[in-house]
């Protein structure tokens, strides 16, 4: 990183805390300042990273795994733990060919659609070597749209008891739509919680892995010795080939 991009970020993240702190930012700027806040964190962890993995090979990946740390796989994500720290929006720095199994849960949708995420799947194609299998699991869309477009009261109570129940914001599922927008957009002042960006469901995964060149698409049967058991309710999860 250049020394005055450095210096200026340092400047920025100094200058918006010390705004946040104060009693002069509206609400609106605060969360804009968060969110600056926040990104000025990746990207230093982005850039602050020594990528000695890139030119090795290794038969298993996962991408944005958290604390659902695998061993015997490469986990490369943008905070820690992982093995590899990097900002997947940036791409994959593996090389060509190199993983033949590549696992990614409740990821895509803390990243920007389209951008990020028809990059990061052809990203996935390109270093996946020919026969090589991709596994994306996802918060299932379709579920909640269902159970609202059913009047299911029952179904989008338990969800929003399962997802939402033990984060103290219950008090704002005031009626059914509450719940969709939680699960497709939740964006409240929480600074635990990441943004969602996008819904998706059976279709759009199936579509996005279509148009980057994947074959063999279909459902994944959930397996808890990779995937994390706690993701097993509500998700969806597809598997396609290279
Ligand atoms: C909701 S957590 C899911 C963790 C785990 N896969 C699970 O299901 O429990 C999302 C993960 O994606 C990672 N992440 C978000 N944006 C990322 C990016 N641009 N590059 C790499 N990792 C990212 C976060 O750091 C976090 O660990």
């Amino acid at each position: 990183m250049q020394m005055n991009t450095k210096n200026n970020l340092a400047g920025l993240e100094k200058y918006s805390r010390q705004l946040l702190s104060s009693k002069d930012a509206t609400h609106g700027l605060g969360r804009a300042l968060r969110n600056l806040v926040r990104e000025i964190a990746l990207f230093k962890n982005h850039t602050g990273a020594k990528h000695s993995h890139t030119q090795r090979r290794f038969p298993r990946v996962q991408i944005g795994g958290g604390t659902h740390y695998l061993r015997g796989f490469l986990n490369i994500d943008i905070n820690n733990p992982a093995d590899l720290i990097y900002d997947v929006r940036e791409g994959i720095p593996l090389p060509n060919s190199s993983v033949q199994f590549l696992f990614c849960e409740h990821f895509l949708e803390h990243i920007d659609y389209p951008a990020s995420v028809k990059k990061m799947i052809k990203e996935a194609h390109r270093i996946l070597i020919h026969g090589g299998k991709i596994v994306i699991g996802v918060p299932d869309t379709a579920l909640v749209i269902g159970a609202y477009a059913k009047k299911d009261d029952k179904k989008l109570k338990e969800y929003t008891k399962k997802w939402y129940g033990k984060r103290g914001i219950l008090k704002h599922f005031n009626t059914a739509i509450d719940v969709v927008n939680y699960h497709m957009r939740d964006m409240d002042d929480s600074e635990k919680y990441a943004h969602h960006f996008w819904g998706y469901d059976q279709e759009k995964l199936e579509s996005l892995l279509k148009r980057a060149g994947f074959h063999h698409i279909q459902i994944w049967k959930f397996n808890s010795a990779i995937a994390n058991p706690k993701r097993k309710f509500g998700s969806i999860y597809i598997e396609a080939k290279k």
